[in-house]
């Protein structure tokens, strides 16, 4: 294909892969696509050990690194600003009320008890829970994203600070910001970003309350000449024309790449996706504070039961689900097992690799479009 996007970053496909496991983003950008690493959950030593693994994989193609940047969190609201003592801070932020309501949701449902379960506290704050979603964590991720051959540096819940765009700029590093409301897009852009991702309602992670169909063209309307990436619900090459129906340059997918060969999902969790339709999804603030689409499970139940306090804000409610899912992990419950996934899951029936996603996807999308066409030529 030919378009400004396959030009901008020389791939053969606007399609980009949003994945936290390194062999898939590695196996998109082979196969024409773009593979974005999401950087979230790595601490900085681990992020550095993924990206060198993916240098020496990608065979030269192009890929990128997605931070989570909240323009809103507790840490932030606080001005907490020592790290040492960051995830203690916020464990004490946390109710016992909270920490009550969390060990009775694994008590009813049979998860066994731990010998100390006062609260997930110990450790570095990454494993209890923090992720690079504070601006102490999540920093640190953007200058290792930098050191590497990447050509994108994209951010969700706001953009990179303007340090980062400048830095970023100045490696010629594009930078993309993911929004869900056409306002969002507009600051963004203001901030510097190169390009938007508008993601609609259907999508897996956070979210907000605009469907794709409405959110894309009003954002592409708004913020042009910038290019737009749609995202939301797009798995197939049908889809995909729509985005692009829609004045989308190219397509930001997440969900799609969770089922596919190279994934490094867990037995359990990949049977749960496997079979799951699209309404076995909800946008639930039960796993980190904010709206997230995931699957719909006991623990996400829980929290809308009239007796459930109010889930916490940002990173603290996070704190909670990390604690409670390593000891749903380990007792195996599959009621209370979750996972952000968007609305597409109903799609994902069988485990593809994702060469074969790629191609099907742009088998499909010249099927359409040449179907579209001739439609048109015979009026
Ligand atoms: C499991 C999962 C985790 C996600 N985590 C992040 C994240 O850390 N950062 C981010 O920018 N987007 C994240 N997203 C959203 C994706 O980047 C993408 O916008 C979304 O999946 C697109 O919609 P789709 O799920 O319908 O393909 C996540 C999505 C999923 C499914």
């Amino acid at each position: 294909m030919q378009n400004r996007l396959c030009e901008m970053f020389g791939i053969e496909f606007p399609i980009f892969a949003f994945t936290h496991c390194r062999d898939v983003a590695a196996a998109v950008s082979r196969a024409g696509g773009m593979g974005v690493l999401g950087a979230l959950a790595f601490s900085p030593e681990q992020l550095e050990l993924e990206l060198k693994w993916i240098d020496e994989h990608v065979d030269g193609k192009p890929y990128g690194v997605d931070v989570v940047i909240p323009v809103k969190s507790a840490d932030r609201e606080m001005g907490l600003s020592d790290e040492k003592s960051l995830a203690d801070t916020l464990h004490g932020l946390i109710t016992d009320e909270h920490w009550e309501f969390v060990h009775k949701i694994l008590a009813e449902h049979g998860v066994p008890d731990e010998p100390d379960q006062a609260s997930g506290n110990g450790g570095s704050p990454l494993d209890q829970g923090v992720l690079g979603w504070t601006e102490l964590t999540g920093a640190p991720l953007i200058d290792i994203a930098l050191a590497h051959p990447i050509k994108l540096l994209a951010s969700a819940l706001g953009p990179p600070p303007p340090e980062a765009i400048e830095r970023a700029h100045a490696q010629d590093v594009k930078v993309a910001a993911l929004i869900g409301r056409k306002e969002q897009a507009i600051r963004d852009v203001q901030t510097g970003v190169d390009l938007i991702i508008a993601q609609g309602y259907e999508a897996g992670g956070h979210t907000g309350e605009v469907a794709s169909m409405v959110l894309v063209p009003d954002v592409v309307d708004a913020i042009s000449p910038t290019p737009v990436l749609a995202a939301g619900g797009i798995g197939s090459g049908r889809q995909m024309a729509a985005a692009m129906a829609l004045g989308a340059d190219g397509v930001w997918t997440g969900s799609v790449w969770l089922t596919v060969a190279e994934s490094d999902m867990q037995p359990p969790i990949m049977e749960k996706l496997l079979a799951a339709t699209s309404t076995d999804t909800v946008r639930s603030r039960s796993m980190t504070g904010k709206p997230a689409r995931q699957l719909r499970t006991a623990w996400t139940e829980a929290w809308e039961s009239p007796d459930a306090p109010k889930p916490l804000p940002m990173p603290l409610q996070f704190i909670l689900w990390s604690y409670a899912t390593r000891r749903i992990t380990a007792a195996g419950n599959r009621e209370l097992l979750g996972m952000p996934v968007g609305q597409i899951v109903s799609r994902m029936n069988k485990v593809r690799t994702a060469k074969e996603v790629i191609y099907e996807m742009i088998e499909e999308y010249i099927e359409v479009t040449e179907r579209l066409n001739s439609e048109l030529a015979d009026a």
